[in-house]
């Protein structure tokens, strides 16, 4: 069978402005707030794509109605107390989903589910929430004694308890605070560095108990709590395809609006910015706690340059599109602290080398690191290797030169209709 492929012309300057989709992240978490509350409350703009569609079946199946509402979604929750599912859970590609909604069912006492997903996600580990969710009095069991999906749950009486992240990921102390909601006593996360921070504002906008107090953020046993409207911002790293191409193909200027300006999320404008980027942004209003504002963007000359490995945790999903401006960079660029990359979606280290090269990139991959030698790129063919993130970010690595995009429907799992605004800022060539 013949594969799907895209074939993007040359593009000239990219112009205009846009409002990406609603933020994945905050999706998800929204959803689930939602169907954990009393009553009815709205997502307004929410993100509507692969992997939040995922989450808002699974919670149907666990007994939230969800109805879509124009762009909105109108979700009644079931309180605290979720319904048995009649089937396995289907988590698909999303990786938030299942961590998060694992904390969730560790505590629902007496409730059976089992958890799967597509081939990229029962790849992915989860030893890192089971294991302290075990710790907390959680049940639950899987291939490889629970390190891999599918993952079977039996809901516990929980206990809280204090843990400290090993590895930095925002999912981990999220799937611990949601079943901190459902235990006895405190439960503490402490992260040595610091990941995004959404479920914790969530927490605030619902007036769930949260304390915070420099790394450590702690919770308790939740009351029953009302539903609340809550807006979604626009995904910020959405956004950052927008930005590099814009930054990349002369004579662009791009500007992004209602997007989400989360301190936790943009470490990627500090790392444009350093490689000389003409870049601005700012901070217009907050919608449910998260900063939302706009970013300009236009067309510069990039040098390399070697990035903080304390960013890289404020810019995890970001690195592929900060790959395809290093490639576009006077000199090399050096990026450190990719271990956790390699078990995103795809194996992002090996995809970008893969990509670059194929793009006429002089890489060098480390165990957890790259570095690449900039000065443009050939057309050529990219390859998303099953990732949403590795096909848009090199789809505009090769837009000035033209580029085929092999199974760029990928791009849905996180953005539909990417390539038509894509498209539409070069004016529709
Ligand atoms: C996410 C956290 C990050 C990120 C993922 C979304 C979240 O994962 O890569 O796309 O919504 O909490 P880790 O927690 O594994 O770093």
């Amino acid at each position: 069978m013949d594969r799907a492929h895209l074939d993007l012309k040359p593009s000239g300057p990219l112009r205009g402005a846009l409002r990406v989709p609603g933020d994945k992240s905050v999706t998800h978490r929204g959803l689930m707030l939602l169907a954990l509350a009393e009553g009815e409350g709205r997502l307004l703009y929410p993100l509507k794509a692969g992997d939040t569609l995922s989450t808002a079946r699974v919670l149907g199946a666990l007994g939230a109605e969800i109805a879509e509402e124009g762009p909105h979604f109108r979700v009644r929750g079931q309180g605290l107390r979720l319904k048995e599912p009649g089937d396995v859970l289907d988590c698909g590609n999303a990786g938030t989903l299942m961590r998060l909604i694992l904390g969730i069912l560790a505590g629902q006492e007496g409730l059976f589910a089992v958890l799967t997903g597509d081939h990229s996600l029962r790849r992915r580990p989860m030893g890192r929430v089971v294991e302290p969710l075990r710790a907390m009095g959680a049940q639950v069991d899987g291939r490889e004694g629970g390190k891999r999906a599918p993952l079977a749950v039996r809901g516990a009486s929980l206990r809280g308890i204090r843990y400290t992240l090993p590895v930095p990921s925002a999912q981990v102390k999220s799937a611990l605070l949601l079943a901190g909601l459902f235990a006895e006593g405190v439960t503490e996360v402490e992260e040595p560095v610091p990941t995004r921070d959404h479920t914790e504002r969530l927490f605030r906008h619902f007036g769930l108990p949260l304390g915070v107090e420099g790394n450590r953020i702690r919770t308790r046993r939740a009351d029953p709590f009302p539903a609340r409207d809550l807006v979604v911002p626009g995904d910020f790293s959405s956004a950052a395809f927008f930005l590099v191409a814009a930054l990349i193909t002369p004579g662009s200027e791009v500007v992004v609006e209602g997007v989400g300006l989360n301190p936790t999320r943009t470490g990627l404008l500090q790392v444009l910015a350093s490689m000389g980027a003409d870049l601005e942004w700012r901070v217009l209003e907050g919608e449910a706690g998260e900063p939302v504002g706009y970013i300009r963007a236009r067309y510069s000359p990039l040098k390399g340059v070697s990035v903080d490995p304390a960013l890289i945790p404020l810019m995890v999903d970001e690195v592929p599109i900060l790959a395809a401006a290093a490639a576009w960079a006077e000199g090399e660029t050096f990026i450190p602290n990719l271990s956790e990359l390699r078990v995103k979606e795809s194996d992002r280290v090996a995809a970008i080398a893969h990509n670059l090269r194929a793009l006429g990139v002089e890489v060098e991959e480390g165990p957890d690191w790259l570095r690449i030698r900039g000065g443009g790129v050939r057309p050529g063919e990219v390859e998303p290797f099953h990732d949403h993130r590795i096909a848009m970010a090199f789809a505009v690595a090769g837009l000035p030169v033209g580029v085929r995009v092999w199974e760029p429907g990928w791009a849905e799992i996180s953005y539909p209709g990417f390539f038509r605004d894509l498209l539409g800022l070069c004016g529709g060539s």
